[in-house]
């Protein structure tokens, strides 16, 4: 079947020839710094600029004290409020579950060894391909490594359907192997078809990891269900589909989002040590030293002090030891494809937010308190009330909420809305909203305690909900200082991009050294 473009090549190219000259300046400037091919080493790194946090504006109603606040709002926040000590405690259980999923297999932290040893130094070059595949789109780019820090990258972006998310396994490589013919055949640049293309795959999901080019897969998160992947080399199973598709590539890298982000940006803020994404999926990746993997049994065959862990944090508590469940996060998991499974992604990240909002709302219909106890068929249906609404109602600050209001009656279909309801809403949203973005910070605080870098570091983060989420930055950063104190002026957190293919690329050229 012909895979469906989302966005034509053509209409790519400015997205990507503005990354790429991003790209280029970040090559230039990483290449004083980074000639040393280890993993880079704490000390004395120069620090680059953060992101710039928004100031985030304090109306009446993010004030407990008001007379005047719904009281279904008090009763929530009870609800969805994480107090400093609830963090600190998040953060110990979460250090202490980090060290068992080094030291043995089948933990809930999953701690994969990623392989990935060393970083770019600027001098590789080539030419890859690089796939990501990760959520509802799949990305297929070619990356020119130039050498002396120039890259090009051309892209082009797939739609992957529901059904073939949840079909059959053989079916979802086809797609992803069609998906890459139809950009060799429509490339300018076209390819040599004589010429064996090598490739660096971004599969973001749960792989054990035993090469840099080979992996099984523990489990699907994030809606995926393709039967016969699970417990397969996914590799193997792209190199099959290629085979079967008569498409000439050669996979030589497999990397997770968090492991492409981290490196990528390693190239340009050498004082990176972790690589976080916050987007449909949550997950972060960090500098562990060898000496601290005991599972790792041949560490001594690389040759490297180091080694990148994809940490898998999502599955971080399942058990619901420490994590602040509320019965709208029970009532989440157990209507979800994977119950009892990613319960930290669960409540954090921009899949489940919009629904946890949604099931919310209804409870709040259901008692009278909301839209006169009217609601809609999109309010009913699962998932269909997005997280990307959220970010609309949070960014409201009109004093009749009116976009709350055409995000509800027009989007959502809900008849009429009241202007307390509407408050309501928006006040439901900055509860779950806030909640994921401390405990997000409660997890990168636990990475850094874990490696010792209270005393500097950089985070790369990635993901929509960092980047476009109204004040998601700044409530992480509240939360961090509540942890770490003073100490959380020492964590610089910055806005990366493009990891995912830009770090695909330069783990592959690595690969080949
Ligand atoms: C899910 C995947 C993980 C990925 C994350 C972010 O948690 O299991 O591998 O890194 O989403 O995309």
């Amino acid at each position: 079947m012909e895979p469906t473009s989302l966005f034509l090549f053509g209409l790519t190219t400015g997205v990507a020839v503005s990354a790429g000259a991003r790209y280029v300046e970040n090559l230039v400037m990483s290449r004083s710094v980074s000639s040393s091919p280890a993993l880079p080493p704490l000390a004395d790194r120069p620090r680059r600029r953060s992101v710039r946090y928004q100031d985030e504006v304090h109306r009446p109603d993010d004030d407990d004290s008001g007379d005047d606040i719904p009281s279904a709002l008090v009763r929530l926040r009870k609800q969805f409020n994480v107090p400093a000590e609830k963090l600190t405690q998040i953060v110990r259980h979460m250090v202490a579950e980090m060290k068992k999923g080094l030291h043995d297999d089948h933990q809930t932290m999953k701690m994969i060894p990623s392989h990935v040893i060393r970083r770019p130094n600027g001098n590789e070059t080539g030419s890859f391909l690089a796939l990501d595949l990760g959520g509802s789109n799949f990305r297929v780019c070619e990356v020119i490594l130039e050498g002396n820090g120039i890259t090009r990258m051309r892209q082009k972006k797939f739609t992957v359907r529901e059904d073939l998310k949840t079909g059959g396994g053989a079916e979802l490589f086809d797609f992803l192997a069609d998906c890459v013919a139809s950009f060799m055949a429509e490339t300018e640049n076209k390819f040599n078809k004589e010429e064996r293309k090598k490739l660096g795959f971004t599969f973001s999901f749960p792989v054990q990891q035993t090469s840099i080019n080979a992996g099984v897969l523990m489990s699907w998160t994030k809606g995926f269900h393709a039967s016969d992947v699970v417990g397969n080399d996914v590799v193997q199973l792209l190199q099959e589909a290629f085979h079967r598709k008569n498409v000439n590539v050669n996979v030589t890298a497999l990397v997770n989002d968090t492991t492409g982000t981290l490196i990528s940006h390693a190239y340009q803020s050498p004082n990176t040590y972790i690589g976080v994404i916050l987007g449909t999926g949550t997950n972060a990746a960090y500098v562990e030293q060898l000496g601290n993997i005991p599972k790792l049994k041949d560490a001594a065959s690389f040759n490297s002090d180091e080694m990148i862990i994809n940490t898998e944090w999502g599955a971080f508590d399942q058990e619901n030891v420490v994590l602040p469940f509320t019965e709208y996060d029970f009532k989440v998991d157990r209507a979800s494809i994977n119950p009892r499974q990613q319960a930290f992604e669960k409540v954090i990240s921009g899949m489940y937010l919009g629904e946890i909002v949604r099931l919310v709302m209804l409870d709040l219909i259901e008692t009278g308190e909301l839209f006169a106890g009217k609601s809609s068929e999109i309010l009913k249906t699962k998932y269909q009330f997005e997280t990307a609404y959220m970010s609309r109602i949070e960014r409201d600050h009109t004093l009749d909420l009116s976009d709350t209001k055409a995000v509800l009656e027009d989007i959502v279909k809900i008849p009429k809305t009241s202007r307390t309801d509407r408050v309501i809403v928006k006040g439901i949203c900055e509860l779950v909203g806030r909640r994921s973005a401390r405990l997000s910070a409660a997890g990168i605080a636990a990475i850094v305690t874990k490696i010792n870098r209270l005393d500097g570091c950089t985070v790369a983060v990635d993901g929509s909900l960092f980047e476009l989420y109204p004040h998601f930055a700044n409530r992480m950063r509240d939360a961090l200082r509540e942890i770490l104190g003073l100490s959380a002026e020492n964590i610089v957190l910055e806005q990366a991009r493009d990891g995912s293919g830009q770090g695909a690329a330069l783990i592959a050229a690595l690969a080949e050294e």
